[in-house]
């Protein structure tokens, strides 16, 4: 990629076509002291209150800065790799860790330790990463006094309320209101298919564990669908066209919204999983549709339940598992209560606290 200039055109060269750069687009990036504000780096100036014709007068291409005299007396000195790096048109922290794929041979996975200053540590950063990478990460050793979960939650972003609370306890109890509350097995599923949106990501802390079933289990949503892709294509289809109800009912509340099992984004890749069989309700359809839309569900439910696709793990006390609720289904095992407590915590954060945390991390270290 090259900037070259044609007199008073500033041209983009990506190797096998030759563009013209609009000069508005450049003169947005006017970045002097009265255009920009050097701490938040946000506009001093509305683009939008500006005439559209604006026009270079001077253009010049020096040591790698593009220097720009406009019409409008504004002028800039930009470096040229800053200006290249917009070309992509990608975020470039995020989206360039590629997901690994992984299922029950999934072995030698880093745990992270919690220490103090933990949220600023390069540790932080590279916990981040694992966790793009796997869509889940496990940190050991995070206290548990006062509902530290709240407290770890907001120091890497935001804890998300929901009308569970601002973290919730996961103990079995008489009365529940979802079988998560009870000793039973708890098959693979995300959490909270049913909310606009759905909520991110799931930390779970462990408080206290005295039993000796109760093992979690994960299984990976982007591992199996993106091999359902290859190996059945028709029921892949189907799985990422179809809208299903999801339903939730509470005393004071009717949560619901609607969405494929397999979400694409819109290029058609893996966005996010839905999955809560206990939950979705697919609408009427023609006959011949719905057979092949049950045997399809039927087949994901499958890989999603099969031991060859799973790991399971007991967590100990201090042990914090945070979770991609868009990616990863998360289970346990069934435990018996007369054995002792089995206490666990838990909240959701959003991908904004994660990745406004790894883009601070990464400008921090210079990574
Ligand atoms: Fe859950």
């Amino acid at each position: 990629m090259k900037i070259e200039l044609d007199r008073n055109k500033v041209l983009f060269n990506n190797g096998s076509s030759i563009q013209e750069i609009h000069p508005f687009w450049l003169r947005e990036r006017v970045d002097g002291e009265e255009y920009l504000d050097k701490g938040t780096q946000q506009r001093l100036f509305d683009p939008s209150s500006m005439s559209s014709e604006i026009i270079i007068e001077k253009a010049n291409i020096n040591e790698g800065f593009l220097e720009i005299d406009f019409n409008d007396g504004a002028n800039f000195k930009l470096p040229i790799d800053k200006i290249t790096s917009e070309f992509s048109n990608k975020d470039t922290v995020i989206k360039s860790i590629n997901k690994i794929k992984w299922d029950a041979n999934l072995k030698d996975i880093k745990n992270f330790n919690f220490s103090e200053d933990f949220f600023e540590s390069r540790e932080m950063h590279d916990l981040l990463v694992s966790f793009y990478e796997y869509g889940f990460v496990i940190i050991k050793n995070v206290p548990t006094e006062n509902n530290y979960i709240v407290k770890f939650a907001n120091s890497i972003g935001s804890v998300r309320r929901t009308n569970f609370g601002e973290h919730f306890n996961v103990k079995s109890k008489s009365d529940p209101n979802d079988l998560a509350y009870t000793s039973l097995h708890i098959s693979p599923h995300t959490d909270n298919p049913y909310r606009n949106p759905v909520p991110c990501i799931q930390i779970l802390h462990c408080i206290k564990n005295q039993v000796s079933g109760g093992y979690s289990t994960l299984v990976d949503g982007y591992t199996i669908t993106e091999n359902l892709k290859n190996e059945d294509p028709e029921a892949y289809k189907i799985l990422s066209e179809i809208k299903v109800r999801f339903k939730f009912i509470d005393k004071n509340v009717i949560l619901e919204d609607w969405s494929e099992l397999i979400h694409l984004d819109e290029n058609k890749e893996f966005k996010q999983v839905r999955f809560s069989p206990r939950l979705d309700y697919v609408p009427i359809l023609e006959k011949n549709k719905l057979d092949l839309y049950y045997k399809s569900r039927k087949k994901l439910s499958d890989l999603y339940n099969s031991e060859s696709n799973r790991i399971k793990f007991r967590l100990g006390p201090k042990d914090l598992i945070m979770m991609d609720n868009y990616r990863v289904l998360h289970g346990r095992t069934k435990f018996d209560p007369q054995e002792g407590e089995r206490h666990l915590q838990g909240c959701y954060i959003d991908f904004d606290s994660t990745e406004g945390r790894l883009r601070h991390l990464k400008r921090k270290f210079n990574i």
